[in-house]
C-alpha cells in the first residue's frame, strides 16, 4: 500500500473523467470525482487530436476539483495498442524482460521501433515446459501525445495503462474474482468498446472494437437533422423526458437499431473467443460504459448471448462521504467511471 495514489484520467473521444482515490487502513477512499465534455472529433480512433480542447477541459477539471497531486494514470485502448497471450519457453521473469523486444517483433504488425512493449507472465506453468505470457505494445506517438497534454495541463504521467486492465483493476477490487469461473468485462463508450474476458483472475482474451454509442449520436442527428449536442441531449434524456412523442419515438427505434448492432458485434468477438479457447463458457458478463445506459442494451445482449448481464457499478467497495459528495448524482455518472477508477488505483511508479 505504499505510496500516493496516482491521478485516474481518463480521457474518452466523448469527455473525460478524472478522479482521485486514497487508500489507507480502512480502505479505498474517494476524494474527487467528476467529468467534462468535450467537442467532437476531439479523440479520433483513440489518437488525440484536439489538444488545445482537451488541455482546457483537465486544466478546469483539476482547478474545480482542487486536486493538488500531479501524478496521472492514463490509459490507451483501440488501434494504438496491442493485446496477444503468446507462449514461450518457461524462463524468470527477468530472461522474459531481457528476450521480449527481440520476440515480440514477430507478433506486432508494427515496427518494433516504434511500440513500447511490456510482458505480463499469465500462467507460468502452462504445461510442456511452456509459459502463458500477455504480450502489450502500445505505439510511441499515442503515448507521446497523452504525456504531452497531461505536461500542458500542468500535470505528470507516472503511469500509462491500457483500458481493458483499468476495468479488470476496477473490478477486482469492487467484486473480486470469482474462482474456477469465467467472466466477461464488457465496456461500451462512444466510439470503442473493450472486452476483457477473465478466467480465475487472469485475462484469457482481449479486444478493442472500434465501435460505440457515439453510433446512435450520429443516427439521431442524421434521422432528426439535428446537431451533435441536441442528439446527445435527446440520448440521454431518457424514455419519458422527450416531449415531442414523435421525437421520442424516433429515438427508440434508433437506440433498439444501434444496439443490435453492438450486439453484433460483441458478440462476434465473443463467438471468436469461444472458438479459440477450450473450457470456455462465460457465466456471466459485466457491463460498464455510459453507453450501457442505452435502453435496450442489456436485455438484447442477455436475450443474444444467453449469459446474464450486470450493469457494474465502479464505486462499490469506494468509501463515499455522503457530506463531501452528491452521492445520487456519482450514482447516476457511475457507469462512465469504469476506467477512471481503475486508473486512480494506480500507484506512481507502477508500470503498464
Ligand atoms: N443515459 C444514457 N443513455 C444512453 N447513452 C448514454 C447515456 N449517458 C451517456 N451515454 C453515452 O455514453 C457515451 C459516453 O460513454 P463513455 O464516457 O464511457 O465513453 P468515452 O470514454 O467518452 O468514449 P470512448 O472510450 O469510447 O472513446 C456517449 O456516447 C454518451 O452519449
Ligand atoms: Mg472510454
Amino acid at each position: 500500500m505504499a505510496g500516493k495514489n496516482a491521478i485516474g484520467l481518463d480521457i474518452g473521444s466523448s469527455s473525460i473523467k478524472i478522479i482521485q482515490l486514497r487508500e489507507d487502513r480502512k480502505g479505498v477512499h474517494l476524494q474527487a470525482f467528476d467529468m467534462a465534455m468535450l467537442p467532437p472529433e476531439a479523440v479520433v480512433d483513440g489518437a488525440l487530436m484536439n489538444f488545445t480542447a482537451i488541455v482546457e477541459k483537465i486544466k478546469e477539471l483539476v482547478a474545480a476539483n482542487r486536486i493538488r497531486q500531479r501524478d496521472v494514470c492514463v490509459s490507451v485502448s483501440g488501434h494504438s495498442v496491442i493485446i496477444k497471450k503468446i507462449s514461450l519457453p518457461e524462463m524468470t521473469s527477468e530472461e522474459l524482460d531481457e528476450s521480449i523486444q527481440w520476440e515480440a517483433e514477430q507478433y506486432i504488425p508494427f515496427d518494433i521501433k516504434d511500440v513500447n512493449v511490456d510482458v505480463q507472465i499469465v500462467n507460468p506453468k502452462a504445461g510442456q515446459g511452456q509459459m502463458d505470457v500477455l504480450l502489450v505494445a502500445a505505439k510511441k506517438d499515442v503515448i507521446h501525445d497523452y504525456v504531452s497534454v497531461v505536461a500542458e495541463a500542468g500535470l505528470r504521467t507516472v503511469c500509462v495503462d491500457v483500458d481493458t486492465f483499468a476495468l479488470q483493476n476496477m473490478f477486482e477490487l469492487g467484486y473480486g474474482f470469482p474462482p474456477n469461473e469465467t467472466i466477461a468485462l464488457v465496456n461500451v463508450g462512444a466510439a470503442v468498446i473493450n472486452i476483457n474476458v477473465i478466467a480465475n483472475g487472469m485475462t484469457t482474451f482481449t479486444r478493442d472494437i472500434s465501435m460505440g454509442g457515439g453510433l446512435l449520436t450520429a443516427e439521431i442527428q442524421k434521422h432528426l437533422n439535428v446537431s451533435y449536442e441536441e442528439a446527445e441531449h435527446y440520448k440521454t434524456a431518457g424514455e419519458g423526458n422527450i416531449t415531442n412523442s414523435t421525437i421520442a419515438r424516433e429515438v427508440q427505434v434508433l437506440s433498439e437499431k444501434v444496439s443490435q448492432t453492438l450486439v453484433t458485434e460483441i458478440q462476434r468477438s465473443l463467438d471468436f473467443y469461444a472458438a479459440t479457447t477450450v473450457n470456455t463458457d462465460i457465466s456471466r458478463l459485466y457491463l460498464s460504459g455510459g453507453s450501457a445506459q442505452i435502453p435496450p442494451l442489456i436485455r438484447l445482449l442477455e436475450r443474444n448471448l444467453e449469459v446474464p448481464v450486470e450493469l457494474v457499478n465502479p464505486f462499490k467497495n469506494i468509501i463515499i462521504d455522503p457530506r463531501k459528495f452528491d452521492v445520487d448524482a456519482l450514482q447516476r455518472m457511475a457507469p462512465v467511471a469504469a476506467v477512471a477508477v481503475g486508473q486512480g488505483l494506480r500507484k506512481a511508479g507502477d508500470n503498464t
